[in-house]
């Protein structure tokens, strides 16, 4: 058992992180600004868990640029903080190409203060949650990890900072353990339904636009182009259940907490790219919804294919995903009939 500090443990991918790192037995801060986030979602990771909040859950609302915050995360249970996994940040491509600024001081000074204080506290563990957008428009599919690192975007060039800042500091001093895991494409909910993804606003990306259709929160599902090389016109990518990268997480630390001085690199995806219109007719079939949608322009920057080659992290981390495309629109649809709203007002 190990306590561990998780920045953004109240978002998507964090507080389903979070729910099998206390399946595991783990003892867990949160540190989230709530700023992506609902206040109600650690009681809904606690329920789920089976333990009372604040027993092995703790939750700081606080900022990971700001040091006091992280003070109180360190100091959180008095055998000190075992490893982080670092969720926070922000994530919207289109958010950050309007306001680089910004992105660049919550993704790279966030981590950058995160990482002091790390070192301060004796704490030299680290998941860090990178992107498959640090590899830009690559030239080989599927991607391995040995492809170039060239973003296209500002949101993608502060992941590959972190990274780099990551790497920097291994090699600046002996003894930190480090994975950078670079995430193809996380969807799906648990399948409670109790917990989800929940963006803001009209959402951008597939898997929550697809469900608000589906469930008569919006019209019509816009589609990006439908004259890509690809078999039907419309973009391929490689969706991963957000359990599976959960799990992803754990077998990462496991390997990390087992071993000595190391920083690991790894694609975390399935390996399988489907179509936007394969992924409309699953959702279809799960919903037993028609999903009514319009092919649009295509957008500045999106690549036609992308998938992971998920060999390494396999290999290193005798890990891979379990659920498929119809599991992952099984999951996603529950939240979203159990919550149509999301978070708010339930
Ligand atoms: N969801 C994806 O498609 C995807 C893909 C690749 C990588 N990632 C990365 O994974 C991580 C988690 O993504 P997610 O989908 O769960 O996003 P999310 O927005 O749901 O979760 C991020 C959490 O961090 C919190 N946060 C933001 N800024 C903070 C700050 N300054 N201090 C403390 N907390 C802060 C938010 O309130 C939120 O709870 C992010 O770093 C993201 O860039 C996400």
């Amino acid at each position: 058992m190990a306590q561990l500090l998780i920045t953004g443990g109240a978002g998507f991918i964090g507080s389903h992180a979070c729910l099998v790192l206390l399946e595991a037995g783990h003892r867990l801060v949160v540190l989230d600004n709530f700023s992506n986030s609902s206040e109600s979602v650690p009681a809904r990771v606690a329920e789920l868990s089976g333990i009372s909040k604040g027993q092995r859950l703790r939750i700081i609302h606080g900022d990971i640029r700001n040091r006091e915050d992280l003070d109180l995360a360190f100091n959180a249970y008095t055998d000190g903080i075992t490893a982080v996994l670092h969720f926070a940040g922000l994530k919207a491509v289109a958010e950050s190409i309007k306001d680089p600024l910004l992105y660049w001081d919550v993704n790279v000074n966030g981590s950058r203060s995160l990482l002091q204080a790390m070192r301060s506290y004796g704490c030299r563990t680290i998941v860090f949650s990178s992107s498959a957008t640090v590899y830009g428009h690559p030239d080989q599919m599927p991607i391995p990890e040995s492809a170039k690192v060239k973003p296209i975007n500002p949101y993608g060039k502060t992941k590959a900072a972190v990274e780099q800042l990551l790497n920097d500091v291994a090699e600046s001093e002996p003894g930190w353990r480090i994975a950078r895991l670079r995430y193809f494409n996380p969807v799906g909910a648990h399948p409670s339904g109790l917990i989800g993804e929940d963006p803001k606003g009209v959402p951008t990306n597939l898997f929550p636009f697809i469900s608000q259709v589906a469930i008569g929160k919006l019209e019509k599902l816009k589609i990006w182009g439908g004259d890509w090389p690809t078999p039907d016109g419309s973009c391929i990518r490689d969706y991963i259940h957000v359990m599976d990268l959960a799990e992803g997480h754990k077998a990462a630390l496991d390997v990390l907490l087992m071993g000595n001085s190391q920083i690991l690199t790894l694609n975390l995806g399935s390996g399988l790219g489907y179509s936007v219109l394969e992924v409309v007719a699953a959702f279809s079939r799960a919903s037993t919804k028609s999903i009514p949608y319009i092919i649009s322009e295509r957008r500045v920057g999106d690549a036609a294919c992308t998938v992971a080659d998920p060999a390494l992290a396999s290999k290193i981390l005798n890990w891979q995903t379990k659920r498929n495309l119809e599991q992952i629109c099984k999951d996603c649809w529950k939240w979203q009939e159990k919550y149509p709203h999301g978070y708010v007002q339930n």
